[in-house]
């Protein structure tokens, strides 16, 4: 197989092997980027190797560009990046040992070519193409990536124990490029990453949750976190999703399975946003329903309270798990606190003052949240799924009026603290903090308009009440 026409479309590979000329280096594109050219997938980024110095061959090929282009050296490690427009390009020797893009480790010992593509993760990205002037374009596929590309299999060009411990998280990996692809993994393969998903836990957090969020990210979640279920390796890095599995029965009653439940709203909420965190909402949603669980032989089976412990568990989840600890983790918090809410609006006697808490409380966060909760819907019952969503219809068209009349979605107190405080003539206390809070209550409770002068009026009235000014 031959791919020089596709490479010609792009001059830079016609400067890569005129540098590898030069330097009577034997060059090859390898790895991610013939995976994706073959599959029709588009990729940025490149990485070449060569039979010698990576770092002679990246100045080279800056030469070619007349220095015009970025260029890193990490001489240590024997690699050299190169940036050329919004494409990155990797050089390096091949090596014998084990190949990682990442890796920081210094290269022990030069190898060749096919030794140096033995060594990667999987079959469908061991792949090299030649720019070498003998068979440029040509396709070096040694353990016939080709033929899995084809099968749609993901497998280890070695045996996988070797392969998984030269790189432990090559099991993520393994799972990440299934659920990317919606390719199988080969049963020898995904038998040893059951039997070493243990060896996890030498893996830093850092480099699981960069694999696990591209699992979150693809099309179809749950496929790749039931792999992770089946393969125990979700098991090593979350076990309050493994506690979500499981349904039991007392008297005849059950409750769903939670951990299911949870993985169709993720693809529920997959279908309508690619926003990760609103997908890590849906993850999170249930999360402290086992915590909460208990049974009433009245009403069966409870989760009381679950939202509220839920938002309480996200901080600890997200840290350990070295998600970022800042606005976007009190996203993930608030809609999972949120999320019973809106279903709780969907009876027709529903007041403007529970709309107008709501759309306080969830602000700009309020479309999210409505996404949420529809995907939250997942009866088998399809006319009750059906009645449910039109009911959110009818909320959201409530809380679209109450919105437009009142404005309390990014409601700011009409009356400052400041305000309370040089009119009647008093120091930050408590009392100023109560004022401010009956003021808010009564807008959201609908008492008073969502206005500076109607504020002004209940202010004077409750500083009377409370004996701070004379009538
Ligand atoms: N590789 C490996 N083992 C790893 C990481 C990477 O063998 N733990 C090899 C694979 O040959 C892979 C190449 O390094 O194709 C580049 O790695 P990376 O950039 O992480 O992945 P890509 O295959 O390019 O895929 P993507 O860009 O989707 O991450």
């Amino acid at each position: 197989m031959n791919f020089s026409k596709e490479l010609n479309q792009n001059e830079l590979f016609e400067k890569v092997a005129l540098a590898a000329q030069k330097l009577n280096l034997e060059t090859y594109v390898v790895g991610g980027f013939v995976r994706d050219l073959i599959l029709g997938r588009p990729s940025k980024d490149l990485d070449f190797t060569c039979v010698g110095s990576g770092i002679a061959l990246a100045e080279e090929v800056a030469r070619q560009f007349d220095y015009h282009v970025p260029l890193s050296l990490f001489k240590n490690f024997g690699t050299a990046m190169l940036k050329v427009g919004d494409s990155e390009l990797e050089f390096v020797g091949a090596r014998k040992e084990s190949y990682r893009s990442e890796s920081r480790k210094p290269i022990v010992e030069d190898g060749t070519l096919e030794e140096d593509l033995e060594r990667r993760d999987f079959t469908i990205n061991s792949m090299a193409i030649s720019l070498n002037s003998d068979n440029y374009g040509e396709l070096l596929d040694p353990f016939d990536g080709l033929g899995d590309l084809r099968k749609k299999i993901i497998k280890t060009p070695l045996d996988p124990e070797v392969t998984f411990s030269d790189d432990p998280l090559r099991m993520m990996r393994a799972v990440r490029f299934a659920s990317q692809l919606e390719f199988d993994i080969d049963a020898d393969t995904f038998f040893a990453l059951g039997q070493h998903a243990h060896r996890l836990r030498i893996v830093s957090a850092e480099r699981i949750i960069v694999e696990l969020n591209k699992i979150i990210l693809t099309e179809k979640p749950s496929y790749g976190f039931k792999l992770l279920f089946v393969g125990k390796l979700l098991h090593e890095f979350f076990p309050e999703m493994v506690e979500l599995q499981g349904v039991d029965s007392v008297d005849d009653k059950s409750h769903k399975d939670n951990f299911y439940h949870t993985l169709q709203v993720l693809d529920n909420v997959s279908q309508v946003t690619n926003d990760l965190w609103l997908r890590w909402a849906a993850i999170l949603h249930d999360i402290a329903k086992p915590a909460t669980k208990r049974f009433n032989s009245k009403v069966g089976w409870t989760f009381h309270g679950h939202e509220d412990r839920g938002a309480r568990m996200t901080p600890a989840i997200f840290k350990r798990l070295k998600l970022p600890m800042d606005e976007r983790m009190r996203y993930v918090q608030k809609l999972v606190r949120l999320h019973l809410r809106p279903i709780a609006l969907v009876k027709d006697e529903v007041t403007d003052s529970a709309l107008r808490r709501l759309l306080f409380d969830a602000g700009d966060d309020i479309d999210d949240l409505m996404k949420l909760c529809r995907a939250d819907i997942t009866s088998k019952n399809n006319k009750k799924v059906k009645r449910y969503l039109e009911n959110f219809d009818k909320v959201e068209q409530k809380l679209r009026e109450v919105e437009e009349k009142d404005h309390v979605r990014n409601f700011q107190p009409p009356i400052s603290g400041e305000e309370i405080m040089e009119t009647l003539g008093l120091e930050p206390s408590k009392i100023v903090g109560e004022i401010k809070e009956e003021i808010k209550e009564a807008i959201l409770e609908g008492k008073i308009q969502n206005n500076p002068e109607e504020a002004r009026r209940l202010m004077h009235h409750l500083a009377q009440a409370k004996g701070l000014i004379k009538p």
